[in-house]
């Protein structure tokens, strides 16, 4: 009975914060021609009665920063190239088609928008637009940002987005460089040097994107000062190949973030202005000011990425290696298990690389019900990516993990070479703390 009281004490005191704007959507039928508005059939997610997503057509209904993500899986042979649109803009592409194979591609921006904006994902062009119809690959996943910095009234969000609307060689060592910034950032993301310099010390979480020139690599590594974090890598044969990555870091003020072409190595990233493939993109989830603030919400935050190569069989859980980050000590590192510590809406990232002339099956799982996932890729010469993101409402004590879905799923890593990652984090909190 104490507990109790205690416990809705606590609760009282923990509730009634910023609670985002959230949703996550999927795609399961599959031909769409030219200009063609995805509708995003099903609905994962839609957090939040304010959210207003109908049709494929988000339309913001209050001022803020919006982080959106999007993914697509061509069917067999198929062909996809899709915009995502803030109005009549496209911020950002992706792309994807592989003769006698399925592939994904990702990207993720953040953008100002103002009430009654509307962002959305068309098919590009004329050409037709073939996804992928069995599972949940194609998504589109919107999510506002600033849980704690509208709390805490003299904060702004920390965010920051950019693209590159042009082909780049990047050269071994080199930086990649950006010429589109989404979001007014303050500085914080210098356009000239492609360096993200840390002004608050927290927490943050990074996207990074691009996709090859035809038959050229495309291998980058995120770095944070000197430190590797992890990469993405990409190839394909009369193609191009898209690849991304997410991480959330612990990262302090003055720390530098920056994306660079693997040492020996040349990147050829292709880019346009209808072509905008390149991204990278960061927000703070939780400054340390906030952390340490007694009244801030339940901060929950895992980052975990695979530094080994994996054989994953069917049914079992993806289990990772190196932490990144695990602010409630709730990923199990033996099983490869999100155990959800604090009841809300969370945000999930996963990607990863799978060795060439191999099957990559890979699904999030929500105890025991798929999320979303990819399914039978395949490619024979060269190793290839994959990633999905989605917002989940969740109650503490349920398990969220990443599971193999074929008999084995080859996943690629080293040392130096972490293309997979599993990353979670809570949005809002709305029910009792489980796990202290
Ligand atoms: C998905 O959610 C939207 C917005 O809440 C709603 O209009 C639509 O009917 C839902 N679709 C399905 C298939 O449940
Ligand atoms: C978008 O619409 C605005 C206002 O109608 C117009 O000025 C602008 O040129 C359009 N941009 C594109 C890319 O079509
Ligand atoms: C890991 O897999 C890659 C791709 O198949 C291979 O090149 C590499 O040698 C493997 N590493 C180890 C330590 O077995």
């Amino acid at each position: 009975m104490i507990r109790l009281i205690l416990g809705l004490c606590l609760i009282s005191k923990v509730y009634g914060k910023f609670d985002p704007i959230a949703f996550t959507v999927s795609q399961s039928t599959t031909t769409f021609s030219g200009a063609a508005t995805i509708p995003y059939s099903d609905n994962i997610t839609i957090h939040n009665a304010a959210t207003n997503i109908r049709n494929g057509i988000f339309t913001c209904p209050r001022d803020g920063i919006y982080k959106f993500s999007v993914f697509g899986c061509s069917a067999v042979s198929g062909h996809f190239a899709l915009d995502l649109y803030k109005r009549n803009v496209s911020l950002a592409t992706l792309y994807g088609h592989l003769n006698g194979g399925q592939v994904v591609s990702g990207n993720t921006v953040i953008v100002q928008l103002k009430v009654g904006d509307t962002v959305q994902v068309k098919s590009k062009n004329a050409a037709t637009v073939s996804l992928q119809s069995s599972s949940k690959e194609n998504t589109f996943s919107g999510v506002q940002l600033g849980s704690q910095a509208l709390y805490s009234g003299d904060h702004t969000v920390v965010a920051f987005s950019a693209t590159s609307n042009h082909h780049q060689n990047v050269m071994g060592n080199n930086i990649v460089q950006y010429h589109t910034k989404l979001v007014a950032d303050g500085g914080v993301l210098d356009l000239f040097t492609g360096v993200f310099t840390v002004r608050s010390s927290g927490y943050y979480v990074l996207h990074f994107a691009s996709t090859s020139m035809q038959n050229e690599e495309l291998w980058l590594d995120l770095f944070v000062n000197e430190d590797y974090v992890c990469s993405i890598y990409a190839r394909a044969d009369f193609e191009w190949a898209s690849a991304s990555n997410s991480v959330v870091l612990h990262l302090s003020a003055w720390d530098k973030a920056g994306v660079f072409s693997r040492a020996g190595r040349v990147s050829r990233l292709y880019g346009s202005a209808d072509y905008i493939f390149t991204s990278f993109s960061g927000t703070q989830i939780v400054s340390d000011e906030d952390l340490n603030n007694p009244d801030t919400e339940p901060v929950v935050i895992f980052s975990v990425g695979l530094s080994m190569n994996a054989t994953v069989p069917s049914g079992k859980p993806v289990v990772f290696n190196r932490v990144f980050v695990d602010l409630k000590r709730a990923f199990n590192l033996n099983t490869g298990v999100f155990v959800v510590p604090v009841t809300g809406v969370y945000e999930f990232n996963y990607h990863c690389l799978a060795r060439a002339n191999s099957f990559l099956s890979l699904v999030l799982v929500k105890t025991n019900s798929w999320v979303n996932g990819f399914f039978h890729l395949r490619n024979t010469v060269h190793p290839f990516s994959a990633g999905n993101s989605a917002v989940l409402e969740l109650t503490a004590g349920e398990t969220v993990y990443v599971m193999s879905d074929y008999t084995y799923n080859y996943l690629v890593g080293a040392t130096d070479e972490v293309y997979c990652t599993f990353s979670g984090y809570l949005l809002h909190s709305s029910g009792p703390i489980v796990i202290g």
